[in-house]
C-alpha cells in the first residue's frame, strides 16, 4: 500500500529551531527562500513601491495590496499541468494603518484623514492575480501581463444564488439588489475542481458603522448584534456612506459571502455565491462526490461559531469552465454537530424545517442563508473554538479542520469544553480530522487530530492555515497573536512558523519560521510539488513582548519592531510572497 508510507520517507528534512525574534524568514538546510512579491510591488508595468507610503491610491490599484493571505497556482495554458508557467492569485485581507499612510496616522479625525486616505486604503484590499513563468532556472513575475488583476473593495460583482434580489440586499445605489462593490477582508480562498479562484470575506463587520444610542427595531438590532456589528477599524463612512448602516443598511448584508472569479478571463465578473451562507468565512475546500456531487466545507473564525458544508444539488461532469460556477447556487447548506462518542451530524439549513420557520425571525430561505448564524444557533450546532482552514487529503478525503484557539471556552456564561473542543482556556488551539463515507454524506465520524502543544516533535500554538499537498503531507500555519507572541506561555513556539506533519504517525516537524511580528499564512505548491510559495502577513506588527524590553513603536519609527524583507533604514515592513525550492531541485518536503 502505498499510502502507508513510512514517516522518514514523507518528511525528509532536518527540522528547525524556533526562531527567537529573529528578523527573516528561516528553512532547513538544502532549501532556499527568496521574497517573491510584496505589498506595492507593480502586479503588471505599474509603478514602483515608493518605500516611504507616497504611492497614491491609483498607484495602489496597480500593485500588490497589503497582507498577503491564502493563495493558488493556476497552470498556463489553461487545463495544463504546467509546472513552470502559470497565473498566482492571492487575497489581501486587510491593513496596517501605521504603514499603509506616508505620515503613519490612524487618526480619522477630519484634520488628518480624507477621502484619497479611504481611496488606498480600499485599494490595498481584495485580491491580486500576477502572471509567474520559470525562466533561466529563475521564478519571474511576468510584466507587462494582460492576465493581471486587481480585485477592491469597489471592484463591481454581481450576486448570485437565493439571496441575489432578496429585499435584504437591496441599496439605494442598486435597487436590484444584485450588483455590489467591492470585497474585503478576504482572508483565506479555495479553488474550484473546474478552474475558478474562490475569495473569502471574513471579518466584514469590522468595517460598518452605526449609532448604537439611536433606538431601531428589535429585528434589525438582533441581526447586526449576532454579526457583531457596531466597531470599525477604519473610517470609510465619513467618505463612502455606504460603510454607515445608519445611511445604507442592508450595504453589510453583502458581504460575509465566498465569491468566485476566473482567473483565467481578465474581463471576468465577479460572483458573490449566496448559497453558501454568509458569516466570517476563513477559506472553502472543496471534495467530489461518487455522483459527481460536491461539497464546499468553509469555517466561521470566530469565538464559538460554527462549521459548514455545502452540498451541490447537481453533478459536476469533470469538465473545466467558469460555466459551472451556477453549481455553486443550488444546494443545500449544514452546519455541524459534534457527539461526545466521535460521531457528527450535518445539519440542514433550510427555511420551514427544523425551527427556521417565522416565529423564530426567518421570512424565506435566503433570509437563512445572509443570517446563517442565527439559523445554525437554531438548529442546534455544535459552537467551536474559532474555525480557521479547511483542507481535504487528496487520496484519503479526510478532512482537517484547524480551530486556532477560545480563551473564553468554559469562562463564566460562555460554553465549557466538549468533546469536539477539549479544553478550557483553549490558548493554544488543536487540529480536528473528519472522515467521511462521501462528499455527500450528512454523518461523518472525527477526532481530535493534534493540540497545541502537545505534538509529536516540534511544537505549535494556534493552528490556521492549513494545506494537504499530493504526497499527503499536512502542512500546518501558525498564528499566534503579537499581544501575547515569544512571552510566557507562547515563549518557547518562538516566532510564528509552517510546520509539515504526517497524518498517518502524527510526526511533526518544523519547516519555516517567519520574521518578527508576522502570521504564516498561505501556502500552495507547483504540481510537480518542487515550487512552493508562503505568504508572509504583517510582519513588524509589534509584538508586546518588545515593548516590555523599551523597544517603542511610533509613527516616526514604524520598522521598530521589524523591516523584513527590504531591511532598508528608511523601510516599513511588507507582507510578501516568499519563493521556496530546494537547492538540489527536488520535491519539498523530502
Ligand atoms: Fe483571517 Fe481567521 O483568519
Ligand atoms: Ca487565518
Ligand atoms: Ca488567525
Ligand atoms: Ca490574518
Amino acid at each position: 500500500n502505498t499510502m502507508l508510507r513510512n514517516h522518514t520517507e514523507l518528511l525528509g528534512f532536518k527540522p528547525i529551531p524556533a526562531a527567537d525574534l529573529l528578523d527573516e524568514v528561516v528553512v532547513p538546510e538544502g532549501y532556499r527562500a527568496e521574497v517573491f512579491y510584496r505589498w506595492g510591488d507593480p502586479i503588471s508595468d505599474g509603478p514602483a513601491f515608493n518605500m516611504d507610503a507616497s504611492n497614491s491610491a491609483a498607484d495602489q490599484l496597480q500593485q500588490a495590496g497589503m497582507h498577503h493571505d491564502a493563495l493558488q497556482y493556476f497552470p498556463l495554458p489553461k487545463g495544463s499541468n504546467s509546472n513552470d508557467h502559470g497565473l498566482l492569485v492571492m487575497n489581501h485581507e486587510y491593513l496596517d494603518l501605521d504603514l499603509i499612510h506616508t505620515d503613519g496616522s490612524h487618526d480619522h479625525s477630519p484634520e488628518t484623514y480624507n477621502a484619497d486616505k479611504v481611496a488606498k486604503e480600499q485599494n490595498a484590499h481584495g485580491v491580486s492575480l500576477i502572471e509567474v513563468k520559470h525562466v533561466d532556472g529563475q521564478w519571474q513575475i511576468i510584466r507587462p501581463s494582460s492576465y493581471a488583476r486587481r480585485l477592491t473593495a469597489n471592484t463591481e460583482m454581481t450576486v448570485s444564488g437565493p439571496a441575489a434580489g432578496h429585499e435584504l440586499m437591496k441599496t439605494q445605489a442598486d435597487p436590484q439588489g444584485k450588483k455590489v462593490l467591492g470585497t474585503f477582508n478576504n482572508c483565506a480562498n479555495g479553488k474550484t475542481p473546474w478552474g475558478t479562484y474562490l475569495t473569502c470575506e471574513e471579518n466584514f463587520h469590522y468595517y460598518f458603522v452605526y449609532d448604537q444610542k439611536q433606538p431601531r427595531d428589535a429585528d434589525t438590532e438582533r441581526r447586526w448584534k449576532r454579526y457583531r456589528l457596531g466597531f470599525s477599524y477604519y473610517g470609510w463612512q465619513q467618505f463612502d456612506p455606504r460603510f454607515d448602516l445608519d445611511k445604507e443598511p442592508n450595504e453589510v448584508n453583502r458581504f460575509g459571502w465566498v465569491v468566485e472569479f476566473d482567473p483565467y478571463d481578465p474581463q471576468s465578473m465577479p460572483v458573490k455565491r449566496t448559497a453558501l451562507g454568509r458569516f466570517a468565512h476563513e477559506n472553502v475546500a472543496h471534495k467530489i462526490g461518487k455522483d459527481g456531487r460536491l461539497a464546499f466545507y468553509s469555517g466561521d473564525d470566530s469565538r464559538f461559531e460554527y462549521i459548514y458544508k455545502f452540498i451541490t444539488r447537481d453533478a459536476w461532469d469533470g469538465t473545466l469552465g467558469a460555466r459551472h460556477g451556477r453549481l455553486l447556487d443550488d444546494g443545500i447548506l449544514y452546519a455541524a454537530r459534534f457527539e461526545e462518542d466521535g460521531s457528527a451530524r450535518w445539519l440542514p439549513l433550510v427555511f420551514g424545517e427544523n425551527g427556521l420557520i417565522a416565529e423564530n425571525g426567518f421570512v424565506d430561505q435566503a433570509d437563512v442563508l445572509i443570517h446563517a448564524r442565527a439559523a445554525a444557533d437554531i438548529v442546534g450546532a455544535t459552537k467551536m473554538d474559532r474555525p480557521e482552514w479547511i483542507t481535504v487529503h487528496p487520496h484519503t478525503d479526510d478532512v482537517f479542520v484547524s480551530l486556532t484557539n477560545n480563551s473564553e471556552r468554559g469562562s463564566e456564561g460562555y460554553p465549557g469544553k466538549d468533546a469536539a473542543n477539549p479544553r478550557n482556556q483553549n490558548l493554544f488551539g488543536h487540529i480536528i480530522k473528519f472522515s467521511e463515507t462521501d462528499a455527500t454524506a450528512t454523518e461523518f465520524n472525527w477526532q481530535v487530530f493534534v493540540l497545541g502543544g502537545e505534538g509529536e516533535g516540534e511544537q505549535f500554538a494556534n493552528p490556521d492555515g492549513l494545506y494537504v499537498d499530493d504526497r499527503g503531507v499536512l502542512w500546518i500555519q501558525t498564528d499566534v497573536s503579537s499581544s501575547v507572541m515569544n512571552d510566557g506561555p507562547f515563549k518557547d513556539f518562538g516566532n510564528n512558523q509552517m510546520l509539515a506533519a504526517d497524518p498517518e504517525t502524527g510526526e511533526i516537524r518544523r519547516f519555516l519560521t517567519g520574521p518578527i511580528g508576522c502570521e504564516v499564512t498561505g501556502v500552495i505548491m507547483t504540481p510537480d510539488m518542487k515550487t512552493m510559495w508562503v505568504n508572509i502577513q504583517h510582519p513588524g506588527e509589534m509584538p508586546e513582548v518588545l515593548e516590555k524590553r523599551g523597544i517603542v513603536k511610533s509613527p516616526q519609527n514604524p520598522t521598530a519592531a521589524s523591516n523584513w524583507p527590504d531591511h532598508q533604514p528608511n523601510g516599513r515592513p511588507r507582507s510578501a510572497t516568499v519563493l521556496i525550492t530546494k537547492e538540489d531541485g527536488g520535491v519539498i518536503g523530502t
